[in-house]
């Protein structure tokens, strides 16, 4: 793309989000490209008046912070630049959409400036998101030429329904090429090496990347935190919604899409994604097992002012098996886990492998472990993002990374897992997530966003156990780490057992 003049839009810029990622992560988009052709001006816009919230904004703009590889003064100076660079708006009105268009046109007029783009980070509501795109296509399109990109944060609707509502009416206001939902864990270091690692390992995993050799497939994210302070927005959407729709969801088909030829080619990469999709099985109620932490519903009448009589039938746990019904995976069980308040934060997707279980001797003890490869997203005591790969399953390559051996370790043992070899990268944190899929769409580069084809056909798979569960009891679980012992997500080959209780899913079941 031409480099000139790029104009940043961060709509809700005094927010949560904004505050905490977005502009760490434009800053550090600013200090990888001042050297480069193009220069910036970055607008925090918000409804508040600019009186009020300029201060809050240059507070929030003042905590960035640099990278390790850059000096002291430097930092200093590039901060400097930033700050001078950025600015706050109102953006309520028409009007005020209106003049901040002709500020950017006189502002690219007086210092003599060829135009690049206009990036709209949406950092609001979803309800807004219309209202705002509809503003934004008819008083700050930039000529012809020139790129306009909006970004979208998810919820992207809350059943098939209401995303193909949404999805409507962003369409009457943006062209599709011009909108980028963000899923952040596209932008996990871990993540992003899922594909790369199943192309340079092609030769040793295409004979054994099918039903005749994999037991199962899981994905799953255990947290400890609680939902204290966004029960508004969670006790509407879940864990299923919240996570699994999305998150789990995306990890699931980079693990199970065709190999593209070329994992930057947004398009086929997309496509490869959307026919994982299409060829999944409908989720049913058999297939799912919810639950509830105990004190989820005491938060719920406190939070939202409801009477001790109220009940919300809200999951903060849901366990659900998904099939891919096509000649590669047909059998395989797709495992997807989530939940708040459980005993561990942990993230991870592996691949377990059929029968070829392997034997290790350890304090005069043989142990027999099964043959796996874990994407480890970095959560939990080990910290760092990892892809572990079981001894004599072969020796896996990576670019850019350094495999060693795993001895003994909290999360191997809890994984199941005796490693020889693993990959290591420098911690990712959630901001890092952010920085690395907005230098992706300053870039123009869509594959690791959300297309509306695919959050449509995703919905698709979501949303018939989503309607069957609505009338639906989840169970209740203790919650907490003091409880951890009562909490038994217990899995063995094509079960869940949950809560004690025994809860069997199994791919005979499916489809209900
Ligand atoms: C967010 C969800 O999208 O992802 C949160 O809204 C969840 O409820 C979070 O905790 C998990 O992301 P991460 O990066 O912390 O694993």
């Amino acid at each position: 793309q031409k480099a000139g003049h790029v104009s940043v839009v961060v709509v809700g810029g005094t927010g949560d989000l904004a505050r905490k990622y977005l502009w760490q992560g434009f800053f550090q988009l600013y200090v990888s490209q001042v050297s480069g052709g193009n220069t910036f001006s970055f607008y925090g816009g918000g409804l508040s008046p600019s009186e009020q919230a300029t201060p809050v904004l240059f507070e929030i703009l003042k905590a960035v912070t640099c990278s390790k590889d850059v000096s002291e003064d430097r930092c200093a100076i590039l901060k400097d630049q930033f700050l001078r660079l950025s600015q706050y708006r109102q953006l309520k009105t028409l009007e005020d959409y209106q003049e901040l268009a002709r500020h950017i046109e006189q502002q690219l007029q007086q210092e003599g400036m060829t135009e690049a783009g206009r990036l709209f980070y949406l950092s609001v509501p979803a309800f807004a998101y219309a209202g705002v795109a509809e503003k934004i296509n008819s008083s700050c399109r930039p000529a012809g030429g020139t790129w306009l990109r909006v970004v979208l944060e998810k919820p992207f609707g809350h059943d098939y329904r209401s995303a193909q509502v949404l999805a409507t009416e962003l369409l009457g206001a943006l062209k599709d090429e011009e909108m980028y939902r963000i899923d952040h864990y596209l932008g996990k270091q871990v993540v992003s090496k899922i594909l790369p690692f199943r192309i340079e390992n092609r030769k040793f995993l295409e004979p054994i990347w099918n039903r005749h050799h994999i037991e199962r497939i899981e994905i799953v994210l255990k947290e400890t935190l609680d939902v204290k302070g966004r029960i508004s927005f969670y006790d509407e959407y879940g864990v299923i919604r919240d996570v699994l729709q999305n998150h789990l969801t995306e990890v699931m088909t980079l693990l199970t899409m065709k190999l593209p030829a070329n994992v930057s080619n947004s398009g086929e990469v997309l496509r490869n994604k959307r026919e994982v999709l299409s060829s999944m099985l409908p989720l049913g109620k058999n297939q799912a097992v919810v639950g509830q932490y105990q004190n989820y519903k005491t938060e719920v009448q406190q939070e939202l002012n409801k009477t001790k009589e109220h009940v919300s039938l809200t999951s903060t746990f849901a366990a659900v098996l998904a099939h891919i019904k096509d000649a590669q995976y047909e059998g395989v069980p797709v495992l997807l886990i989530s939940g708040k308040m459980l005993d561990e934060r942990v993230g991870y997707a592996r691949v377990l492998f059929k029968n070829d279980v392997f034997c290790l001797q350890s304090q005069n003890n043989v142990h027999c472990k099964p043959k796996q490869i874990v994407f480890y997203f970095g959560h939990g005591s080990l910290k760092y993002p990892a892809v572990l790969v079981s001894k004599n399953l072969f020796k896996p390559a990576l670019k850019g990374g350094e495999w060693k051996e795993v001895t003994e370790h909290k999360d191997v043992d809890v994984l199941g897992l005796h490693i020889s070899d693993y990959f290591v990268q420098t911690p990712t944190t959630e901001r890092e997530a952010y920085a690395e899929l907005i230098h992706h769409i300053f870039a123009g580069q869509k594959n690791n966003f959300v297309s509306t084809e695919n959050l449509l056909a995703s919905w698709e798979v979501w949303t018939p156990l989503l309607s069957a569960l609505r009338a639906s009891f989840p169970r209740i679980y203790p919650g907490g780490a003091d409880n951890g012992d009562m909490l038994d997500i217990h899995l063995r080959g094509k079960e869940i057992r949950f809560n004690s209780e025994a809860v069997i899913i199994s791919p005979d079941q499916a489809g209900g």
